[in-house]
């Protein structure tokens, strides 16, 4: 259990039966009340996450800081109150992201909308709430979103997208500040410094700061440096001084015992020291910096529960463990090769004796939540916990196979909140005669 602590909820521990608890809740009693595969949020690792974040901003960096959480990490209407309630603001792309935002209670100064390919109606939208900044990804959009505003007569704040062609070490599909990538507007053939030139003597645009997010699941911070800088250079060429700069989101986390720890103490400490030079070299005052984490906020507060099924030993010698969930709640080792690590919530503290390949049920070879994962003698019926699940799992989850989402809890000391329930299979679209 020990090498297991730092990638369980904060709250995680062993009850007195010598099972997995979160928050002080017995997480076997959990999965019998509420089903598998279940997903568990830890609310004291949430906040934990964000005041620590909030006090590294105040410490490393000279002028104002804030954070966005990057929605798509994760987002229920229920999950939503909370984080407004924690104070800090939110990134939203779509619509029902946007509407889920303002349901819980954010105010739209709070709301950031980002997208490479808004819709017009997502874009109406976010100007009618008045959300804080729309984040423009190309010059076509720029010329869209002006002509839109002057159209409805509504003056739009506006950040925009750079893409500043820093490449980072990560899983290519999340790889985005790169040259060939979709997002943001490129800047070596001056794309972006006419975005700049034209936002800033547009009427109904009110350009006040720029943005990039260069990908996920990196542990180095040197590339943020070269995006600041990146960043500031532009500013400077187009002669615009940012009321804000805005790296994204992307520091990474562990999913395993052995990955090697990353500090986000370097990776704020890293983009200050490229701000407060930049903006001193120019002789810039320093704009609010604002960071965008998903998956460094939220993976470490999810747990997901599975129930053990059959398994069956290959003709290779391959030990298949089958659980059941899979690729359905949790598509990442199949999009991104992801890796994870598992134990047994009935007996957490038990020695791993054997290697197996813990597989979903769903029907597909890739299919396979943990290839060679290590653990103790499992049976049908037993738990199996997956840490690190808060992120970019529930939020791609599909309904392959016609699997119902999971029921998803937020579990606080004394108090277990139902955030979403188990998908029923007849509330879904394909179930209801269309005629
Ligand atoms: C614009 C933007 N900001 C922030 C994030 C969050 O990234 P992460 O979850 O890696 O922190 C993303 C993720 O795709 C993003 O696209």
């Amino acid at each position: 259990m020990e090498k297991y602590q730092k990638l369980l909820p904060f709250s995680a521990s062993i009850g007195k039966t010598g099972e997995l608890e979160i928050a002080g809740h017995n997480v076997r009693e959990l999965a019998e009340k509420w089903g598998t595969p279940l997903y568990i949020y830890d609310g004291i690792t949430l906040k934990e996450k964000i005041d620590s974040l909030y006090k590294l901003g105040a410490e490393e960096y000279k002028g104002k800081f804030d954070i966005t959480y990057a929605s798509k990490a994760y987002l229920s209407l229920g999950f939503a109150r909370h984080l407004a309630s924690l104070g800090v603001g939110v990134d939203v792309v779509s619509l029902g992201e946007m509407k889920i935002a303002g349901m819980a209670g954010f105010p739209p100064e709070r709301v950031h909308l980002h997208g490479n390919n808004k819709s017009e109606e997502e874009l109406e939208f976010a100007l009618d709430w008045g959300v804080f900044s729309i984040v423009v990804d190309s010059l076509e959009e720029l010329a869209f979103l002006e002509e839109l505003a002057a159209r409805k007569k509504k003056k739009m704040q506006i950040w925009l997208r750079i893409a500043p062609g820093v490449d980072v070490d990560t899983h290519p599909y999340l790889q985005t500040g790169h040259t060939a990538s979709k997002f943001g507007i490129p800047i070596p053939d001056g794309q972006a410094v006419r975005a700049i030139e034209w936002a800033k003597g547009s009427e109904w645009l009110n350009l006040i700061g720029l943005h990039t997010h260069i990908g996920s699941q990196i542990s180095d911070a040197k590339p943020y440096q070269r995006a600041v800088r990146m960043l500031l250079k532009i500013a400077a060429e187009a002669d615009f001084v940012p009321q804000q700069i805005s790296t994204g989101g992307g520091w990474g986390v562990l999913y395993r015992p052995e990955d090697k720890e990353t500090k986000e103490r370097d990776w704020v400490a890293m983009v200050a020291d490229a701000l407060h030079e930049e903006c001193a070299a120019l002789g810039y005052p320093l704009p609010q910096l604002v960071l965008e984490p998903g998956r460094w906020l939220t993976a470490q507060a999810g747990l997901a529960v599975y129930r053990v099924g059959f398994q069956k030993k290959s003709r290779e010698g391959i030990h298949v463990v089958a659980v059941d969930g899979g690729m359905a709640d949790n598509p990442r080792p199949a999009m991104y090769q992801a890796v994870y690590s598992a134990l047994v919530v009935e007996r957490p503290m038990a020695k791993p004796i054997q290697k197996v390949n813990l597989v979903g049920k769903y029907c597909e070879t890739g299919d396979v939540l943990i290839a060679g994962v290590e653990l103790p003698e499992v049976k049908r019926g037993d738990l199996i916990a997956m840490p690190s699940a808060g992120a970019y799992q529930l939020s791609m989850a599909s309904n392959y196979n016609m699997a119902a989402r999971p029921a998803v809890l937020w579990l606080e000391p004394g108090s277990v909140e139902l955030l979403q329930k188990r998908e029923d299979p007849s509330d879904a679209g394909w179930w209801v005669d269309a005629q």
